[in-house]
């Protein structure tokens, strides 16, 4: 009988997508996939680390796996961001651990899986590996609509919080040729929605091509036939050109939709941050894109309470979101990450009641601005590509408008991977609600 594995994902789409590719390598060593991991003679345990909380549960989880199997442990195997970042000393502090992979050695888990179970002995690489290329067609998608697809890894940026620059490595740029390749890979297997990935994914520049940047990249993606939408996660505001606007603005198959990560809307907090913009750069260029491109969504990444945060600081936080006005947002409590600029030189000053008082105030601005924005849309009709199964019936699916906004509506399964009109009836700051038109 196969050998089995499971594999549990934390943190990004970056991870989601490792985690894809590590179930290709695994299937193509022989194991077969099982979902429940107290029948898996592999657990998987890939990992984030950018928040303090994700490294958390992962030795909260490594309890629970140890805890499930006294008698006949299954090899457990942690990869990911706090495997690069911890490398051996996760073997010291978690017993139950068998193989420690880094981010960029990934390629290896099979062989390395191999050895701890014929040797006994307890495996770990967490070595810098610069190439970024993948066996075509290898990775086990998980997702029947879109497709993630990497096309660069690393960052050099350092911003002062950020542990990926640590953790993923310097930036390493895939050829333009092997992406494409990919997509159409993607699409021939029935993928409608390509989702370009990237810690940086606006620095790209095709190392083999010196005329193909971010926008040429999206230029050759939307000539591949079969590709519907195409996202990108995350750009830089700072690496954000004309080009990349213009290019926005014509190619029909990308998305209405930027992810523009601002952190703070105090200047004196993002030159602490080492953002490299200031607010009213951020601003600008805010007015730039929705000149180009009127009907836009933006979302954002922000940190509250980070080093040196005061309440003006703060306020210049409120006063951009209320004139921006995001249709989503991901906010979070600033938390010291090993390694970083900030942990390392400067005071985490701001307490955790006041974080706390912070992040909640923000959200409540937030949800009130997107259920402005979504009650906006009731009346209209929106296309969405349905991909999913609603959450909440059975008798409804899911899709996401060009704009990002998740709609749910009654429908068939057999619509999944179809663009879909609906008639939007109801909006809740999360979503919208309606009837196929
Ligand atoms: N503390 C809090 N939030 C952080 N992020 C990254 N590092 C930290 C940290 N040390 C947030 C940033 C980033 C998002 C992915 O996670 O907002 O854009
Ligand atoms: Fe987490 Fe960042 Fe690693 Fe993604 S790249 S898993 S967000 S630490």
């Amino acid at each position: 009988m196969a050998r089995t594995y499971t594999i549990e994902t934390f943190g990004c789409q970056m991870n989601f997508h490792d985690s894809e590719r590590m179930a290709g390598l695994l299937e193509a060593a022989g194991y077969a996939r099982v979902d429940d991991a107290t029948l898996a003679d592999v657990i998987v345990l890939n990992t984030c680390s950018v928040r303090e909380r994700a490294e958390e549960k992962l030795f909260s989880r490594l309890g629970e796996v140890r805890a499930d199997r006294p008698d006949a442990p299954a090899l457990v195997a942690v990869t990911g961001c706090v495997a690069q970042q911890e490398g051996g000393a996760i073997l010291k502090r978690a017993g139950s651990v068998d193989v420690v992979v880094g981010t960029q050695a990934m390629r290896r888990l099979p062989e390395l899986l191999e050895e701890a179970a014929t040797s006994g002995t307890r495996q770990v690489d967490v070595n810098p590996y610069d190439d970024v290329s993948f066996p075509l067609g290898m990775a086990v998608r998980g997702d029947p609509v879109k497709a993630y697809v990497s096309i660069v890894e690393g960052c050099n940026d350092f911003c002062a919080f950020c542990v990926v620059p640590y953790t993923r490595g310097h930036e390493r740029m895939r050829p333009a040729t092997e992406i494409t390749r990919e997509v159409e890979e993607a699409v021939s297997t029935g993928r409608r929605e390509i989702h370009l990935l990237g810690q940086i994914v606006n620095h790209y520049q095709d190392p083999d091509d010196a005329r193909c940047d971010f926008a040429g990249l999206l230029e050759r993606v939307q000539r591949i036939g079969g590709v519907e939408r195409i996202r990108f996660a995350s750009p830089h505001p700072r690496h954000v050109t004309p080009r990349m606007i213009t290019a926005m603005r014509d190619l029909s198959c990308v998305c209405r939709h930027l992810h523009l990560p601002v952190q703070s809307g105090s200047t004196r907090i993002l030159t602490a941050m080492r953002r490299r913009h200031t607010r009213g750069e951020y601003l600008g260029l805010v007015a730039q894109i929705r000149a180009a491109i009127p009907d836009i969504a933006l979302s954002t990444d922000i940190i509250v309470g980070f080093p040196g945060e005061t309440s003006a600081d703060f306020e210049e936080t409120l006063s951009l979101v209320k004139q921006i006005e995001y249709h989503s947002m991901f906010s979070f409590k600033y938390s010291e990450r090993p390694a970083t600029m900030s942990s390392k030189r400067l005071l985490d000053t701001v307490s955790e009641a006041e974080k706390t008082r912070r992040i909640v105030t923000l959200q409540e601005l937030q949800r009130e601005i997107q259920l402005r924005l979504n009650e906006q849309a009731v009346g209209t009709c929106a296309t969405v590509l349905a991909d999913a199964r609603s959450r909440r019936r059975d008798d409804e699916l899911s899709g996401r408008t060009s704009g990002n906004t998740v709609v749910n509506f009654p429908g068939n399964p057999e619509w999944l991977g179809r663009m879909v009109d609906v008639a939007v009836q109801k909006a809740g700051p999360h979503s919208l609600w309606g009837v196929p038109a």
